[in-house]
């Protein structure tokens, strides 16, 4: 396994690569991006893996600062899992327009863009993790372009990327930006990993305490209350959306948003849509957690 950290190395080895799986992640590695990791390596004999905490898509005091970073175990991880090349690039070698600014806990926290080209997403991306997240799928689509831009297209002829379903949106907004920007890349979408309590893994659980640990399958038991429910009939969504929410508060939970969607649009579900997420964000403390599960009705 190689570990790479700039753009001409990397498109120097994956040269000579017929095909490629691509497996973007933000490092601090668990158990849900080794399975992708694995997924990966059932589409292609090449594997990248990107360890990048991207700056551009953190908002303003958020935890871009204190995200963990964790590139000595995560290589010794991605090594086991059979990865092939690890691109871990320094922000400067992403963005070479960007000034980053010094943490300081203030709102001034993050990336100055300067001259620097983004992304605008389409407005489904102001909604559910976009709401309270403002820009932060314009940030996201935009890594993901130019990592996209940076692994294949070197002589490669078959391009595989793999997302988790647990963040239902950005793999939603991902397969947006392969169709609309005419991308010949296969999206794979691998399934939410969880602990044993239905907790979905997250390299965020990291920041709850042994307590809030302990709480916090609650929010994946509110989200599969609400598909049994529905799956007896109930089709009265918001009335759903408003109990759960009541039910997570009343739990101390800090709730972002419940809501119950379509697959297809992400738009809100109506009792005429079959193929249903309910999507919920919620805050234990100061941790924001998210989590989806999608059905049939
Ligand atoms: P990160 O949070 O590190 O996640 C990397 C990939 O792992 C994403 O596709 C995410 O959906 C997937 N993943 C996370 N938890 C998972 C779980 N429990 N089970 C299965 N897959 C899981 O998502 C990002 O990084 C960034 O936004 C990125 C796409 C890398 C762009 O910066």
């Amino acid at each position: 396994m190689q570990i790479i950290k700039t753009v001409t190395e990397l498109r120097s080895v994956l040269k000579s690569q017929a095909s490629i799986a691509f497996v973007p992640t933000m490092g601090n590695l668990h158990e849900g991006h080794i399975h992708l990791v694995t997924l990966a390596k059932q589409h292609a004999e090449c594997v990248v893996v990107s360890i990048f905490v991207n700056p551009l898509q953190f908002g303003a005091n958020e935890d871009l600062a204190s995200y963990p970073r964790t590139l000595e175990a995560d290589c010794e991880k991605l090594k086991a899992a059979g990865a092939s090349i690890v691109f871990a690039p320094a922000v400067a070698e992403i963005y070479p327009q960007c000034t980053v600014t010094e943490s300081n806990g203030t709102e001034s926290d993050g990336i100055k863009l300067n001259q620097t080209m983004t992304i605008a997403p389409p407005p489904i991306a102001n909604e559910l993790c976009g709401a309270s997240r403002p820009g932060h799928f314009s940030g996201v689509a935009t890594v993901v372009l130019k990592l996209f831009n940076m692994v294949f297209f070197n002589g490669s002829k078959q391009h595989f990327a793999i997302f988790g379903q647990k963040d239902f949106q950005q793999l939603f907004m991902i397969k947006e930006l392969v169709k609309q920007f005419n991308l010949p890349i296969t999206i794979i979408a691998g399934e939410t990993v969880r602990e044993a309590s239905g907790l979905a893994m997250s390299s965020r659980n990291g920041y709850l305490t042994t307590e809030q640990h302990q709480q916090a399958s609650q929010l994946n038991s509110a989200l599969q209350d609400i598909v049994n429910v529905i799956k007896k009939g109930d089709c009265d969504f918001n009335l759903l959306e408003q109990e759960i929410t009541a039910t997570l508060k009343s739990q101390g939970w800090l709730v972002d948003y419940i809501s119950i969607r379509s697959t297809r649009t992400l738009s809100p579900a109506t009792s005429s849509d079959r193929h249903l997420v309910v999507l919920g964000a919620a805050k234990l403390g100061n941790t924001r957690l998210i989590d989806n599960v999608e059905f049939l009705r």
